[in-house]
């Protein structure tokens, strides 16, 4: 199994599900089973760690943002299973690349597997205060424990 988390610069959100799941997985025993990356839309932030307002609150939840940004590539569609955007322009930003039905359907959006919050898309953090990247936090852990009982259930 192979996922691909998606925003828009790839250094606050997707970083973030791409983190708290690691942790998941981890906990879970799961990643030697479970491959997991994270791209951006766009390729603004090429090769810069996650924004440094990111990682530090994720660092007070005992997440560890290790991953340098990179843009969404053509065979991104080919080799992962799933590909989860966080808000509904990463959706549609998504629909435009996919060059056939099959990788149209690996396509999801991140909040869908909420089981406890209501959203829809997780708010892009970037211009706002502290409590925005909170907020990505709480959505986002949401979020990984749902998509987690989906994996172990083996459905997609
Ligand atoms: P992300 O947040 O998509 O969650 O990584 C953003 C990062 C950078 C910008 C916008 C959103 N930006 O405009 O540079």
């Amino acid at each position: 199994m192979k996922i691909l988390f998606v925003c828009l610069g790839n250094i606050c959100r997707s970083p973030t599900a791409e983190g708290v799941f690691e942790k998941l997985l981890s906990e879970n025993q799961l990643e030697n089973s479970v491959a997991i990356d994270s791209a951006g839309t766009s390729g603004f932030h090429e090769g810069e760690k996650a924004d440094s307002r990111m990682r530090a609150h994720c660092s007070r939840r005992s997440y560890d943002l290790k991953s340098l940004s990179r843009a969404v590539r053509r065979d991104d569609f080919t080799h992962f299973d799933l590909i989860i955007g966080m808000d509904e322009k990463n959706i549609r930003d998504l629909e435009q690349m996919a060059e056939s039905e099959s990788e149209r359907s690996k396509i999801k959006l991140m909040t869908d597997y909420c089981q406890n919050l209501k959203v829809r898309g997780v708010p892009d953090p970037y211009y706002g205060g502290p409590e925005g990247f909170e907020r990505v936090i709480d959505i986002v852990e949401d979020a990984c424990q749902g998509l987690l009982e989906q994996v172990i259930h083996g459905a997609k």
